[in-house]
């Protein structure tokens, strides 16, 4: 079993580079699967969850030549089967995504419900009343999910919440239908920005991504030829930005969209800490404990719940009582019992948390339960006294690109560890 061996405390200092977003990435993939052609992805991130999405896609019928371990170029001219494997789709979220693309290019689709991280119920209603909507025939069975339709035809759709994953979905199914598609109360987030900007490039015709109104113009075919690079990764720039808060460190991140990090940006300046923000750059450094907020998490450009446990960190450690309403997922505050393990005061009572702040966290053996709160104990261990072991790093894997080696090179003592 693997181990990541944390010794602290350390203020982390120096410069990180982000890498391309996780999530973005994971949804260009299974996009490709819209192309006729060949193109080639740039700065993708090298993480377990890109790895299955390139074996899913060559399951299928492409071919992938990697250009070097960021940079892939995918030809999806000849599909072979409608068949997704199901050992690999359910070891992923995102896996959900081969549904809409397929339906698009193939008009038939057979694949296991979708796994990912367990942060509460995961329904994907909203995705088959979209597909529904565009003509599909969509049956879950047995833990599959069989989608037909002979050619998807556009019309409006009202999403009932706002999701990611249905408005990401939805968009792929549209992209090949016959006339217009509206999605109204879309998700905002900069990866549905970016599937549309990908695809569009390929040859679609989407508009509006980024607000809540999406209208798609369904085209004949999408072209390829074209080469993208993916979107740095919001997430993983907000976790080194809290990093430095909770570390009472200084950094500067480099390749980030610093548009996209501003509620993250606000609580850092609400909790005390600095940020000079450069556009494509960003520092961020704090000199003192950190003061208590509340924070709720919302849907893009509200606080992400994917930064929810980092935060966590450094609430744990703020001077007073702050409170995190998780609003999106209703078991994200796992976590909060691994942070306790270390001397955190934390209470956790369904959606809402209160920490009360301490002036030390201290080293302990503790458990990643998810993606995002892996990431919060790597940041807890690096503040804390001691020494922190932390299992359950296929979590972590999933979706930061190395974590130890980045971490290590702005001070942290951590290190990968084989224990019997
Ligand atoms: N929901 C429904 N029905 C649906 C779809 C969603 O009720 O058909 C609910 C969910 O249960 C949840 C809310 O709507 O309460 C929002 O879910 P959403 O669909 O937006 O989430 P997702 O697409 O499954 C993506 C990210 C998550 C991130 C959420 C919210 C990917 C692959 N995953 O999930 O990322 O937390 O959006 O921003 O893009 C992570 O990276 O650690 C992660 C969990």
């Amino acid at each position: 079993m693997e181990k990541l061996v944390v010794t602290g405390p350390t203020q982390l200092k120096g410069e990180v580079t982000i890498s391309g977003a996780k999530n973005a990435a994971v949804a260009l993939l299974p996009a490709t699967l819209l192309i006729d052609g060949v193109c080639t992805i740039e700065n993708l991130p090298h993480i377990s969850d890109i790895e299955i999405s390139c074996t899913i896609l060559e399951k299928l019928g492409a071919k992938i030549t990697w250009n070097d371990k960021h940079c892939i170029t995918i030809d999806t001219r000849n599909i072979t089967t409608t068949k997704a494997p199901l050992d690999l789709t359910s070891k992923f979220r995102a896996s959900y995504y081969i549904i809409g693309s397929m339906l698009g290019r193939k008009g038939e689709i057979e694949v296991g419900m979708p796994g990912g991280c367990k942060l509460g119920a995961r329904p994907i209603d909203q995705h088959i009343k979209g597909f529904e909507a565009l003509g599909a025939t969509v049956t879950v069975e047995k833990g599959k999910i069989y989608g037909k339709a002979k050619k998807l035809k556009g019309t409006s759709i009202y999403m009932d919440i706002v999701s990611v994953g249905a408005t990401i979905n939805v968009m792929l199914a549209a992209v090949l239908a016959k006339g217009t598609t509206t999605i109204d109360n879309a998700a905002k987030e900069p990866h549905i920005v970016d599937v549309a900007n990908f695809l569009n490039t390929m040859g679609a015709d989407i508009r509006g991504a980024g607000t809540d109104v999406i209208k798609i113009n369904g085209v004949e075919k999408l072209h390829g030829n074209a080469t993208y690079s993916v979107v740095p990764d919001q997430i993983e720039a907000g976790t080194f930005m809290l990093a430095a808060v909770a570390t009472r460190g200084d950094l500067t991140l480099k390749n980030c969209i610093t548009k996209h990090l501003e509620s993250i940006t606000a609580k850092i300046i609400e909790v005390g800490g600095n940020v000079e923000d450069y556009g494509d750059s960003i520092r961020v450094w704090c000199n003192k404990r950190p003061n208590k907020a509340n924070i709720k998490t919302l849907p893009y450009p509200g606080f992400p719940t994917d930064l929810q446990p980092q935060m966590g960190v450094v609430l744990s450690l703020a001077n007073g009582t702050s409170v995190i309403n998780e609003s999106i997922w209703e078991s994200r505050f796992q976590y909060t019992d691994e942070l306790n393990k270390m001397g955190a005061k934390i209470t956790a009572q369904g959606k809402t948390a209160f920490f009360e702040g301490v002036k030390k966290l201290y080293g302990a053996p503790v458990y990643s339960t998810d993606l995002r709160a892996g990431a919060a104990l790597v940041i807890a261990g690096t503040a804390a006294q001691g020494e922190t072991d932390i299992y359950n790093l296929q979590h972590i894997d999933r979706g930061y690109e190395d974590i130890e080696g980045k971490f290590r090179k702005i001070g942290a003592n951590i290190k990968r560890v084989t224990e019997e």
